[in-house]
C-alpha cells in the first residue's frame, strides 16, 4: 500500500494506492465525527460491479444511501446534480455526513461537486476506478459541472478528506478506456517525472496484463507528481498549467470529434503535436520527439488523426480566447516543461504533422 499525502495546510489529505482497497474503505477514510449516513455515488456501469462491494467496506461508517446516476458525460450536468441533493434532502442527509464517489472522473467531478454546495459544503471521498480517475480525476480538488456552452464550465475547489485508489477496480474497465487512462500516465513521464519512462517502457506486457501491483505502482508515481503540483498551486493560477501537456490540441480534437474521440487518446496526439513543436523552436530533439512516438505507440496510444488541421486551429484559437491564455506548455528537454506563446502559424506547421 502506497501513501502519498496532499499537503495543503488544513486542507491536506492521503491519497492511498493499491490492490484491494476497496474492501477496507471503510477502515482506511479518516475519522469523520457526527457522520450519520453515508451517500455512495456511482454511475450505472461501476454499480453493477464494485457497488455491493462499497456498500459492504462502508457501513461500519454509517448507514449507506446508495445513488445512481447514468454512465457517461451526459450525467455531468446542473440537472442531474440537483436530482442527487433532491434524493440527499429526501433520505436526511445532513452537515456532518460523507458522500463517497465510486466510479470514474465523471463520478468524482459530479460528485466532487455536489458535495462542495450540498448545506454549502460537506465532506467527500473518492473511490476512482477508473486509470484517468486515479491518476487524475480525484485528487487536486477540482469539481465540476458541463453546461451547454462546454465542458467544466461551472465547478468549484473541493478537497476530498482521502482518495482510495483500488488498482483491483481496473480489472474491469473497457480496453479503450484504459488505454486513453495510460495517456496521462505518459504525460506525466514525459512532462515532469521522466524516471517515470524508464520505468514504464519495460513494463508495457505487465501494464497491458493490469497486474494490480505493477499499475498500483504507475499510479502512485502519477499521484505523487500531481499531488506536488496542487500543493504548490491549488487554484490553478500557474504551476498546475504544466499538467496540461498536450491538452491544447487534445482539447480541440476532443470537441472538433463532438467527443467520439477520448481524452488520453486526443492528448497522445496533441503531445506529439508539442513535440514536433519544441523541435522546430530547438527546445527538443528529434530523439526525444521519437521518444514520444514510440512511448504512445508501445502503449497503443494514436499519434496521429483524421481532422482538417485549419478547423482544428481554429478551435485551438477560440479557445485560448475564451480562457484568456495565447501559450502552449511545451518542453525544454524531457521532465522541463514551459509556458511559452506559439504563433499560429507556427502551431498550424505542428498540427499539419499530426492530422493526417
Ligand atoms: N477534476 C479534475 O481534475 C479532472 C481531471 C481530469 C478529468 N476530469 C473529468 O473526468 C471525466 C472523465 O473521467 P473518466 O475517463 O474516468 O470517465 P468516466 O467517469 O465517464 O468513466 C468512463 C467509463 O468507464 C466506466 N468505468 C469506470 N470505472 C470502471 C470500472 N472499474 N469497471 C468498469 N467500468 C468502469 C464508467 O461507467 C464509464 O462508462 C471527465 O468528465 C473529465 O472532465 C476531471
Ligand atoms: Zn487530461
Amino acid at each position: 500500500v502506497r501513501r502519498i499525502t496532499v499537503l495543503l495546510g488544513p486542507r491536506s489529505y492521503d491519497v492511498i494506492v493499491g490492490q484491494g482497497l476497496l474492501d477496507q474503505a471503510g477502515s482506511l477514510l479518516p475519522e469523520t465525527p457526527g457522520t450519520r449516513r453515508v451517500v455512495i455515488l456511482t454511475d450505472s456501469g461501476v454499480g453493477e460491479i464494485w457497488g455491493a462491494r462499497a456498500e459492504a467496506a462502508l457501513k461500519t461508517r454509517g448507514e449507506i444511501v446508495a445513488v445512481q446516476v447514468a454512465s457517461g458525460e451526459a450525467s455531468k450536468v446542473l440537472a442531474v446534480a440537483e436530482q442527487v441533493m433532491d434524493r440527499m434532502v429526501s433520505e436526511k442527509v445532513g452537515r456532518s455526513d460523507l458522500l463517497v464517489t465510486l466510479g470514474g472522473g465523471m463520478v468524482s467531478d459530479l460528485g466532487g461537486f455536489v458535495a462542495s454546495v450540498y448545506h454549502r459544503g460537506i465532506r467527500v471521498a473518492h473511490l476512482p476506478t477508473s486509470l484517468l480517475g486515479q491518476v487524475d480525476a480525484a485528487v487536486g480538488g477540482k469539481t465540476g459541472v458541463n453546461l451547454g456552452g462546454g465542458k467544466n464550465l461551472a465547478g468549484t475547489y473541493h478537497q476530498p478528506i482521502a482518495v482510495i485508489a483500488d488498482t483491483e477496480t481496473l480489472a474491469t474497465l473497457p480496453e479503450r478506456e484504459f488505454t486513453s487512462g495510460l495517456a496521462e500516465v505518459i504525460k506525466c513521464g514525459l512532462a515532469l517525472e521522466p524516471s517515470l519512462l524508464d520505468l514504464l517502457e519495460p513494463a508495457a506486457p505487465a501494464v497491458a496484463a493490469r497486474e494490480p501491483e505493477v499499475l498500483a505502482e504507475l499510479v502512485a508515481a502519477c499521484v505523487r507528481i500531481k499531488a506536488g503540483v496542487v500543493a504548490q498551486d491549488e487554484f490553478d493560477q500557474d504551476r498546475r498549467a504544466m499538467l496540461n501537456y498536450g491538452h491544447t490540441l487534445g482539447h480541440a480534437l476532443e470537441a472538433e470529434s463532438g467527443f467520439g474521440v477520448l481524452h488520453g487518446e486526443a492528448i497522445a496526439v496533441g503531445m506529439v503535436a508539442s513535440a514536433h513543436l519544441a523541435a522546430d523552436s530547438g527546445l527538443l530533439d528529434e530523439g526525444e520527439v521519437r521518444r514520444h512516438i514510440s512511448l504512445l505507440e508501445r502503449f497503443r496510444l494514436p499519434v496521429t488523426a483524421s481532422f482538417d488541421p485549419e478547423a482544428v486551429l481554429e478551435r485551438i484559437l477560440l479557445d485560448k480566447k475564451r480562457r484568456g491564455e495565447g501559450r502552449w506548455v511545451l518542453l525544454k528537454g524531457l521532465g522541463h516543461p514551459v509556458v511559452v506563446p506559439v504563433s499560429e502559424e507556427a502551431a498550424l506547421t505542428a498540427i499539419q504533422k499530426v492530422l493526417v
